[in-house]
């Protein structure tokens, strides 16, 4: 690393916090998926706003982009760096302040993990209305960049519903402060909207304010064994209309069931498999049992349905659905394709995606899971090349066949930007590409993400599927 610039960072965030020796900076090289990595020039963690100000002068100065990182859970590629970037780790902005224990909002740093918010506000009777597997290590600030989904959107919406202000610098270390805790704000641009799902390509968010929800400590969960996913379909849909305290509704299959007890060690939760399952989760201020019971009663086999309501026995159920994600990282790299389909195509599309995948690459193992109240669908496929992206490619044209989406939750990241054209117009990512400019005009922050800055030359026609 060069001196010079080495003792400039150091004025700023202190000698201790530029870390450029090769076995510091390796955890923050590599993404949590391990199929994406690259080489920093350092790690510079900064502990405020106005220390993130000083390295985004510095690096701007010196002509090194900076990846902003928060806990690396991100799983498309975009929290570490591809070529001698400088990491910009925001995890010593962690704080937690002006909780407002009547109105239910906080002011959160970036670097605040999601576990430790939750733990924070708990005991005071709020919850935060996000929730995700990765919340031991995921930052708020990483889930606003990313706007993350989870397990409860069909409650109460993705990261960028929860946001009611932010502090963020720009580029050129100009710092943006919207954190009055107003809920009603309608003076010109939504600039907390926009960052949230940028990925870190416009700014480096350092603080947010959230909207809590209130706890609700009674909770019980079904696990359900079904025929088909059309048939767990039709379960969600009864069930959000009978049950009105319903949080979560997710899906996921034989295949991924049995790595996770494989896995974990887990006993199976039935004594027999079933082609899909379903876990739902009902919450509220009284028992939801019996409103969750009534509503499964006209549409669910008593034979194949769990129901739990004491703490160790929902977790029971839970783990066979979050620990999908650790379970099949465990048996290798996988490729991880994230969509969303219409309601009404997202049982057609799981048969046609398996179908499609063994066309394209027989040696592909799908396992499929996800959010099935948000028709957000997990493709998750062992067995290939962490290089060969013809299945993700095939897949993510059959998605955009379906009227789908190619990214539901985890961004676009470096993972999904040969396909954005797919689901996004030309006049979309040309929008993007002038607002990025405008607030990054020498684009040192996260290049490469979601899309390249330069469009293709006059004339030449961008490839279908390619930006
Ligand atoms: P990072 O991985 O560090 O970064 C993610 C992106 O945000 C990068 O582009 C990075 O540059 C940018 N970024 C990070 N911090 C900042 C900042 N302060 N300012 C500007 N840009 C920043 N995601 C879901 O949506 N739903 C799920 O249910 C879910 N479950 C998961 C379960 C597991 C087991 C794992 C490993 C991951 C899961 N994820 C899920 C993905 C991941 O946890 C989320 O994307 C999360 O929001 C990333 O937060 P992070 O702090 O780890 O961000
Ligand atoms: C999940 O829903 O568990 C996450 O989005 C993580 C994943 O897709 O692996
Ligand atoms: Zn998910």
């Amino acid at each position: 690393m060069d001196p010079d610039l080495r003792r400039r960072l150091e004025a700023v965030v202190g000698a201790a916090h530029v870390l450029d020796d090769p076995d510091t900076r390796a955890s923050y090289e590599t993404d949590w998926t391990r199929r994406f990595s690259g080489p920093a020039a350092c790690v510079v963690r900064p502990a405020s706003a106005a220390e993130v100000a000083g390295v985004l002068q510095i690096c701007r100065a010196a002509g090194i982009a900076v990846v902003p990182q928060g806990g690396n859970t991100g799983l498309v590629g975009g929290s570490v760096p591809r070529a001698g970037e400088a990491v910009l780790s925001l995890r010593r902005l962690d704080a937690i302040e002006d909780f407002d224990e009547v109105a239910g909002e906080v002011t959160v740093g970036a670097g605040v993990t999601l576990e430790r918010l939750q733990e924070h506000v708990r005991a005071a009777g709020w919850d935060v209305g996000v929730d995700l597997a990765s919340r031991a290590s995921a930052t708020i600030g990483g889930m606003v960049a990313t706007n993350a989904g989870g397990v409860r959107v069909i409650r109460f919406g993705p990261m960028r519903h929860q946001l009611i202000g932010i502090e963020a610098v720009l580029a050129d270390g100009a710092i943006l402060r919207r954190l009055p805790g107003l809920l009603k704000d309608n003076t010109g641009y939504d600039l907390p909207g926009l960052l949230a799902g940028s990925e870190g390509t416009l700014a480096v968010i350092t603080r947010v304010r959230l909207r809590l929800v209130p706890l609700r400590p009674a909770r019980a969960v079904a696990l359900l064994g079904l025929p088909s996913l059309d048939a767990a379909l039709q379960v969600v849909r009864a069930v959000r209309r009978a049950a009105p305290g319903l949080e979560a509704a997710e899906v996921f299959f034989p295949e991924g069931l049995d790595l996770v007890l494989r896995h974990t060690h887990l006993a199976p939760p039935f004594p027999r498999p079933y082609p899909c399952y379903l876990l739902l989760e009902c919450a509220g201020p009284a028992d939801p049992a019996p409103a969750l019971a009534a509503a499964l009663e006209p549409v669910a086999d008593p034979a194949a349905t769990l129901l739990a309501t004491d703490r160790a026995d929902r977790d029971r159920l839970w783990a066979c659905r979050e620990r999908h994600t650790e379970a099949i990282s465990a048996e290798g790299i996988p490729h991880k394709l994230d969509v969303t389909l219409p309601a009404d195509r997202l049982a057609a599309f799981e048969p046609a995606v398996r179908a499609r995948l063994a066309a394209v690459r027989p040696a592909a193992r799908p396992i499929l899971f996800g959010h099935a109240g948000d028709g957000n669908l997990h493709v998750n496929i062992l067995g290939l090349d962490p290089d060969d992206d013809a299945a993700d490619g095939a897949v993510l044209e059959l998605v955009a066949s379906f009227g789908g989406s190619i990214s539901a939750e985890h961004g676009i990241g470096i993972a999904k930007k040969p396909w954005l054209s797919l689901t996004r117009s030309p006049a979309d990512i040309s929008a993007m590409r002038a607002i990025k400019r405008a607030l990054d005009p020498a684009g040192i922050l996260n290049p490469g993400v979601i899309f390249d800055l330069e469009p293709p030359a006059p004339g030449v026609a961008e490839p279908p599927g390619r930006v």
